[in-house]
C-alpha cells in the first residue's frame, strides 16, 4: 500500500493511519490521507488504467486499503461524463458536460466516499458505524455497511426526504430522526458515540470519505484524455467532492499526469443556507454558521462546515468562487433538464444548472469555456419536492 501516514490540514501534525481516527487531535480539524506518489509513479502509468475495471476502486494506488484485503464495493464510480445536447447550447456554450452521479449505487455520489470510508473502518476494527445525514449519505451508508456486516446508525433531520429514511431502514440501519439541523444530528452522535461503541463516520471527521470523493477528480481526468475543464460547478453542503477532487489534481500533477492548470471551481449553495458564498463574498477564511437553514435541497442544508476553511482557500486559489439559487428556480430547472437531457436530476444538481446561466449573464463563465456540472444524484429521491401534475 502506498498511504504512509494522516496529515492535519490545519496545523500539519502527523496521525499514524494503523488506528481509528476522526478529526487532528491537536487542533480538531480535517486529516488528509498522505501517500508516497514517487514509489506509485513507478508501478502505476496513467495508460495502465484503460484495462482495469470501471469501478473506483480501478485507482487503488492511490486509495487507502492494503492491497490483500478486499474492498467493500458495490460497483461505485465509473459514472458517465455526458455531452449535453440541447442545455449548454441554450446557455450560450459550446462545451458543456454532466458529470452523473445518480448512476452510483444508492443512486448518489455518496456512495464513492462510503466505499472507501467503510473498507477502511472494517478494516481497522469498527463494528457499529453512525453517521449524520442530509439523507444521501445515510442511504449510502446503510449499504455499505449493510454490505460489510457492520451496525449503521444514522442520524438524519425529521424532514429529510421520505425516500431517503425508508431507503436506510430496508437497507436495515437504526435511523434516528431528530427535530434539528444535520449539525444537531452531528452533536448527537458526538455526545453518545463513546458510550455506545460507534464510529463517527461524518464527512470531514474520519479521513477516508475524502478519499473515495476525489476519485471524481481522477475520473473527469481520464475521461477528458487527461485535460480538466476550465469551470468546475460543484452543488456544495459539507464540500467533501470539492476538496477531494482539488486534492485529485494535485496528486495527478505530483504522478506528472497533468499539468499545473486549474479549473475554476465554483461552489453552488442554496439561497437559504449559503455559508460558503457568504464567506467568500465577504473575504472570510472561515465560515459562521448560517442562521435558520432552509433548502429543500436537503443535501445543501449544511450551515456549519468542518472543512470550511479548505474549500474557501481552494474557491479563491482557482479564480473560482460562490452563488446562491433559490429552491423554485431549482425546481422549475429539473424539469428544463429532464426534458433537454434525459436525466431527473437532484435539486443539488439542479441548482448547477441554474448556476450555469447566471454566471453566464455576470460573464464569469465564457462561451468558449469547457465546463463540467455535477448532478450528485437523483430526483426520484425527492419526490415530496415535486408537484405530481
Ligand atoms: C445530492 C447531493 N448533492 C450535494 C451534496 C453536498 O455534498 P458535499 O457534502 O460533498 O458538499 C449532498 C450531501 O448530502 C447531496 O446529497
Ligand atoms: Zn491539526
Amino acid at each position: 500500500m502506498f498511504l504512509t501516514h494522516l496529515e492535519c490540514t490545519n496545523c500539519g501534525t502527523r496521525h499514524e493511519w494503523t488506528t481509528l481516527q476522526n478529526l487532528c487531535t491537536k487542533c480538531q480539524k480535517p486529516l488528509f490521507p498522505v501517500y508516497d506518489l514517487e514509489a506509485v509513479g513507478r508501478v502505476l502509468k496513467k495508460e495502465d488504467l484503460a484495462t482495469r475495471e470501471k469501478s473506483l476502486w480501478r485507482y487503488r494506488e492511490v486509495l487507502p486499503l492494503p492491497p490483500d484485503v478486499e474492498p467493500v464495493s458495490l460497483g461505485e464510480g465509473g459514472t458517465p461524463l455526458l455531452r449535453t445536447q440541447r442545455f449548454g447550447k441554450a446557455a450560450g456554450l459550446t462545451n458543456l458536460w454532466v458529470k452523473d452521479e445518480a448512476q452510483n449505487p444508492t443512486q448518489s455520489f455518496k456512495a464513492r466516499g462510503m466505499t472507501t470510508a467503510v473498507s477502511m473502518a472494517k478494516h481497522l476494527g469498527a463494528t457499529k458505524l453512525a453517521v449524520p445525514s442530509a439523507g444521501n449519505a445515510g442511504g449510502a451508508l446503510a449499504a455499505y455497511a449493510a454490505r460489510a456486516g457492520m451496525e449503521a446508525h444514522i442520524f438524519m433531520p425529521s424532514d429529510t426526504p421520505r425516500a431517503n429514511v425508508i431507503e436506510c431502514r430496508e437497507l436495515g440501519a437504526h435511523v434516528v430522526l431528530i427535530d434539528g439541523l444535520i449539525t444537531d444530528c452531528g452533536a448527537e452522535i458526538a455526545k453518545r458515540k463513546t458510550a455506545e461503541g460507534w464510529f463517527d463516520m461524518s464527512t470531514l471527521k474520519e479521513p477516508y470519505r475524502v478519499e473515495g470523493k476525489k476519485t471524481l477528480g481522477y475520473e473527469l481526468a481520464e475521461q477528458m484524455d487527461w485535460t480538466l475543464p476550465d469551470v468546475i460547478l460543484y452543488p456544495t453542503g459539507g464540500g467533501t467532492g470539492l476538496i477531494g477532487m482539488w486534492k485529485a489534481f494535485d496528486e495527478m500533477e505530483a504522478l506528472g499526469w497533468i499539468g499545473p492548470a486549474r479549473p475554476r471551481m465554483f461552489s453552488v449553495q442554496a439561497s437559504g443556507c449559503a455559508p460558503i458564498v457568504r464567506a467568500f463574498e465577504a473575504g472570510e477564511r472561515f465560515a459562521a454558521e448560517f442562521p435558520n437553514a432552509h433548502t429543500l435541497a436537503s443535501g445543501l442544508r449544511v450551515p456549519k462546515a468542518v472543512g470550511d476553511f479548505i474549500m474557501l482557500d481552494i474557491l479563491r486559489a482557482s479564480g473560482g468562487g460562490g452563488i446562491t439559487v433559490a429552491d423554485e428556480e431549482m425546481i422549475g430547472a429539473t424539469r428544463e433538464v429532464g426534458g433537454a437531457e434525459g436525466l431527473f436530476v437532484a435539486p443539488e444538481g439542479a441548482a448547477c444548472f441554474v448556476a450555469l446561466r447566471k454566471l453566464v449573464s455576470a460573464g464569469k463563465i465564457a462561451a468558449a469555456d469547457r465546463v463540467v456540472i455535477f448532478n450528485t444524484g437523483s430526483g426520484i429521491k425527492y419526490l415530496d419536492c415535486y408537484d405530481a401534475s
